[in-house]
Parts: structure tokens; sequence; C-alpha cells
């Protein structure tokens, strides 16, 4: 099976609002809710803003999902930056290294039906999330 993936690569603050743009078109060809796609693109942002402010530079890309006629989309973020050593710990609501809220990454948690971080220090990250059109 084929499977649509279009990308968009963090390197300045424009390229936040460019993630976001993508990831609403996508959002809104699959047939999802504008509150639905009011949350996949904070969720996107977030992503983006910590790929920016912790690693530099990554890449957002959302692929469009179809399993058995349900359909969903998928936001990948991806980058070579410092990594993350203690996962659970960034998932604490308040947890930030930068003096901010700490509310991104659990918040991103929340906004889709699912998460999973895969990163080890000095490794990079990789952010996996989906949501399904209701
Ligand atoms: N891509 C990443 N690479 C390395 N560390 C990251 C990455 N994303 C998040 N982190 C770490 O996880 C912490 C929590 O991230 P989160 O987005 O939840 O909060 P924040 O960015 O600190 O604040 P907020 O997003 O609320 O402004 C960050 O402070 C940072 O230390
Ligand atoms: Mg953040």
């Amino acid at each position: 099976m084929m499977t649509v993936q279009s990308c968009v690569k963090i390197r300045n603050e424009w390229d936040i609002v460019a993630a976001r743009q993508m990831g609403r078109n996508v959002a809104k060809d699959l047939g999802f809710g504008t509150v639905d796609q009011a949350r996949i693109t904070t969720a996107i942002s977030e992503l983006a803003r910590n790929i920016y402010l912790y690693a530099g530079t990554g890449q957002i890309c959302i692929e469009e999902m179809n399993e058995y006629g349900k359909m969903g989309l998928r936001v990948i973020a991806t980058d070579d930056g410092p990594g993350i050593s203690d996962i659970r710990q960034v998932m604490e609501d308040g947890f930030s290294t930068s003096g901010g809220l700490g509310a991104g990454l659990p918040g991103v948690k929340r906004l889709m039906d699912s998460f999973s971080i895969d990163s080890e220090s000095g490794q990079g990250t990789t952010i996996n999330a989906v949501k399904w059109v209701r």
C-alpha cells in the first residue's frame, strides 16, 4: 500500500507555521471537524516548536492513514538533537528545561489518540502521534 506522506523541514519559526498549515490542509481533506483540526494543528505546533528550541533543526511529516476504512492522520516529528534521557520526566505536566510551562508534550498526548516518544540521550528524538476521524 502507498502511504501519502508530506514533510516540512523545521529550521526557523516560519517553518513552524508551514508545518501547522500542512497539518490543517491534510486534516481538512481527511474529513476532520474544525475542533479536531485545531487539536491537530496545536499538537504539530508544539512538536515543531520543541524541535526548533531543543534540537535546532528537524522535520515534521504528516501521513494519511486508512485502516479498514477508518481514516486517520499520523504526525511524525524527528530530529538529530540532544535527545531525551528521561521520557517519563518530560511527560510530567510542568517539567521544562527552558523555563517554559512544560505543557507541550503532555498537551500533545492529550490532544491526540495515540502518542509515543522514541529517544535516547545523544541519539535525537522521534515522536509519533495519531488522530482518527470520528
Ligand atoms: N525534540 C526534543 N529534543 C530534546 N529535548 C526535548 C525535545 N522536546 C522536548 N524536549 C524536552 O522536554 C521538555 C518538556 O517539553 P514540553 O514541550 O512539554 O515543555 P516546554 O517546551 O519546556 O514548555 P512549553 O512547551 O510548555 O512551552 C523540554 O523542556 C525539553 O527539555
Ligand atoms: Mg514545548
